[in-house]
């Protein structure tokens, strides 16, 4: 079926989604690439721009994935785009280990300013965010001379074989890829949705209670063999759920008491999408190191391990790096992706945008029983959706339709949550408001849609 757009705007649909071309080339990937690579939408790219992708067929959609929170400053952003060109003139590669060239330098020193605290800092530069989580906790083990790493329920590290003992979703994560790696303990996330405590009224969490946290420890691991807590500030893949400020801080205050370093993961949430440049300034809190990649470099494949001094330096070396961790064209594309975020008040345009779509859910969640909360700081916005208001079973299924609703429509669209059902916003935060306004308007009547198909199955 082909849908008509209800109204003049960027979408426009050629064929049916995904068209033949898409669907060839899909055929061909499935012959050559292992399935454990997911596709999560079955359309092939030949074009994107700013908050706009084409696809093989001519079809224009409108992109709320943003490539997973890569895309914070659009897809091709000028500036990127000419740094990038600038700096494959000059050199692609040379190993930032064997020559130093100053794109890396420029960018670390750029990141030692630019993270929250204004001690002295190092950053050295890798290729994912599985790697700066991995290499988080070599530098804060190799610190303390302590081996344990507390992480949460619901989080999301990557998945290398550190980062998926540190994560928490088993399906499709984990599942049959242990043994993973030993010393890593998990405590509950601060998830107030799906508390199972006495609930306290809103804002106040009932998990920021000392007693409770030196009782979960006493029952989980001796705080004084703990390396690191290595924390999301809102959870990313683990359903857009942000912390309560409390918890942060009484956490945070137990881990300067007991030694233990605090490892802020701001893969997800950082340059901007929070509405602030990291997520950490919402909790004043100072991270004794900060992981980030995603958005850094704007498409380029670049992340960063960025912490106090004396923690950084405690690696010998040769302990740290790689071949390719800090490529030079990555790192001009970070510059340029820096430059943007403070020339184009880009965290304060994601405060503006996250408005605008937190109040367009609420008002659908006063309109349908199945958006059991709405949640999320800054532009980092997300709808929980469930079968029930009162059990509050997540619902995977209309979670499913809506996705796929939307995407016939013209809108690409990402699910997250332990339960795969939330939806999540990562459109770019350049993306225009006549744009941001036709992706809700799409992601309205895939909504209704998805509604009415559950309330036929009933
Ligand atoms: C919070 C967080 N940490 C780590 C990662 C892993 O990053 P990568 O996929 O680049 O390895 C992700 C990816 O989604 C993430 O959201």
């Amino acid at each position: 079926m082909i849908f008509e757009a209800t109204m003049p705007g960027v979408i426009q649909i050629r064929t049916e989604i995904p068209g033949p071309k898409s669907r060839a080339l899909l055929a061909r990937r499935a012959a050559a690439v292992p399935r454990g690579v997911p596709a999560v939408t079955p359309i092939a790219v030949a074009h994107a721009e700013g908050a706009v992708v084409t696809d093989a067929d001519g079809n224009r959609l409108i992109d709320f994935g943003g490539g997973i929170g890569v895309v914070n400053t659009g897809h091709r952003h000028p500036g990127v785009v000419e740094a990038v060109r600038a700096q494959l003139d000059r050199f692609a590669h040379v190993c930032f280990p064997v020559s130093t060239y100053e794109p890396y330098v420029e960018l670390a020193e750029r990141l030692n300013r630019l993270t929250p605290g204004t001690h002295d800092k190092r950053t050295f530069l890798v290729n994912s965010g599985a790697e700066a989580v991995e290499n988080a906790v070599k530098v804060a083990r190799a610190f303390t001379g302590r081996s344990a790493i507390v992480c949460f329920e619901h989080g999301f590290h990557g998945r290398t074989n550190l980062a998926m003992a540190l994560t928490s979703k088993v399906m499709p994560y984990k599942k049959g890829f242990g043994p993973f790696a030993p010393e890593v303990y998990r405590i509950p996330y601060p998830y107030c949705y799906r508390c199972e405590r006495a609930p306290l009224p809103a804002g106040r969490c009932c998990m920021a209670d000392r007693d409770h946290l030196e009782r979960l420890f006493a029952a989980t691991v001796d705080p004084e063999s703990v390396a690191a807590i290595v924390m999301e500030l809102e959870l990313g893949e683990g359903g857009f759920v942000p912390a309560p400020a409390e918890y942060v801080q009484m956490l945070a205050a137990f881990a300067r008491e007991h030694g233990i370093l605090f490892v802020a993961d701001e893969i997800q949430t950082g340059f901007g999408r929070t509405g602030t440049m990291f997520a950490c300034e919402h909790y004043g809190l100072t991270p004794d190191i900060i992981t980030t990649a995603k958005s850094l470099a704007g498409g380029l494949p670049l992340a960063a391990v960025t912490g106090r001094a004396d923690v950084m330096e405690a690696a010998q070396p040769g302990g740290l790096g790689g071949t390719y961790g800090g490529n030079p064209l990555a790192c001009s594309a970070a510059l340029a992706v820096l430059d943007a975020m403070e020339r184009e008040r880009i965290p304060e345009r994601a405060r503006w945008a996250g408005e605008r779509v937190g109040a367009q859910f609420r008002r659908w969640a006063e309109s349908t029983w199945c958006i059991g909360d709405v949640r999320g700081l800054g532009a980092m916005i997300g709808m929980e959706l469930v079968a029930d208001p009162v059990s509050r079973a997540p619902d995977k299924e209309l979670t499913g339709r809506l996705l796929a609703g939307a995407l016939r429509r013209g809108l690409i669209l990402l699910s997250a949550g332990t339960y795969g059902n939330v939806i999540r916003v990562l459109a770019p935060l350049t993306t225009e408001d006549a744009v941001l306004d036709e992706g809700l308007a799409v992601m309205g009547e895939a909504l209704m849609e998805a509604v009415a198909g559950s309330r036929q199955r009933l």
